[in-house]
């Protein structure tokens, strides 16, 4: 970004991961998204600020969170919807990701928000679409707006991110959702600490300055938040540690570790929730849990989200300048 544009103007049409943006930018959509929460707690729970524009979910894995509250967002900001039934596409008899997503684009579509088992399919689209893409989650690779709600819902709660330490726990080999939260939270300047079966966590994390511990009974008490990730069975092609039992016993947050935890610590967790597992349930519906309130919070983010891209695009396409961030 030259000098000469403002600190905290947002250019990018696509949304694709937390590795391409600034700390001001993170820190630009984290504002929009607190300004267009009231949104949620009007009775007429609407504003036209993308009345005519079209958005199209497309995704190629299953989503419970993401999914709905990408389309509930476009919704709050009247914009229309298509949602795209992956089951009954042609890809199916062979059409390639590319043709299908440039079809669905050709119906007049200004958004394609996507989720993918393949890492970079968003970034691909990117390049080949003149709509903006959202990335809903690309393999292990970013999913970065899972990254800004988490970061959003600690900043809501704490007031700030800078100077908190933050333990990851779990499944970090596996996971967009560590990779979002490692560049979103070391940009905003908090502490990370990866915690779990060193099989899990891999080399790269070093890469980003955070610690490594394979103890989550010795950083709990300095811990001013705690994410839980998900064990995710159907990305590990090996077994990763020896049971589900002893994970549980060493990694899971239970009662007693939750008796430990700082005054106002958050324990969070992206979801689907392993009951017993990652967390046991009195402890997901405990006090310390945010967890209901990151879904809340996704919705805000996710409009802000599809808010900034879809105005760069129409300002970038008034103007006759590219964007930044293709
Ligand atoms: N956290 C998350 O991405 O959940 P879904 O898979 O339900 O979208």
């Amino acid at each position: 970004m030259s000098p000469a544009k403002k600190k905290n103007a947002w250019t990018r049409r696509h949304l694709l991961g937390l590795e391409d943006l600034s700390a001001d930018e993170i820190t630009l959509v984290l504002d929009t998204a607190a300004s267009l929460a009231e949104v949620g707690s009007r009775t007429v729970k609407k504003v036209p600020a993308l009345r005519g524009q079209t958005i199209a979910n497309l995704f190629f894995e299953s989503s419970t969170r993401t999914a709905n509250s990408f389309a509930l967002a476009a919704k709050r900001l009247s914009a229309d919807v298509l949602t795209v039934n992956v089951s009954t596409l042609s890809t199916s008899k062979g059409e390639s990701l590319r043709d299908t997503a440039r079809n669905i684009e050709a119906m007049g579509v200004d958004c394609l928000v996507v989720r993918h088992a393949i890492a970079g399919a968003p970034h691909l689209l990117a390049r080949c679409l003149d709509c903006s893409v959202v990335n809903a989650g690309d393999g292990w690779h970013e999913h970065p707006t899972q990254g800004l709600l988490d970061i959003f819902t600690i900043r809501q709660a704490r007031g700030r991110v800078e100077g908190l330490t933050v333990a990851i726990v779990g499944d970090i080999a596996h996971s967009r959702v560590a990779r979002s939260n490692l560049w979103g939270l070391t940009k905003l300047g908090a502490r990370v600490v990866v915690v779990g079966p060193s099989t899990l966590i891999p080399p790269w994390v070093r890469d980003f300055g955070a610690e490594i511990s394979n103890d989550l009974d010795g950083i709990l008490p300095r811990c001013d938040v705690v994410n839980l990730l998900r064990i995710q069975a159907e990305r590990q092609a090996k077994n990763l540690f020896p049971s589900i039992r002893e994970y549980a016993q060493f990694f899971g947050m239970n009662a007693a570790r939750a008796s430990r935890l700082k005054e106002g610590c958050l324990v969070m967790h992206p979801g689907p929730l392993n009951r017993g597992v990652e967390i046991t349930p009195e402890v997901a519906d405990g006090p310390h849990s945010v967890i209901l309130r990151q879904v809340a919070n996704g919705l805000a983010v996710r409009m802000a989200v599809l808010y900034l891209v879809i105005r760069a695009r129409q300002i970038g396409r008034k103007t006759g300048s590219a964007p930044e961030g293709e």
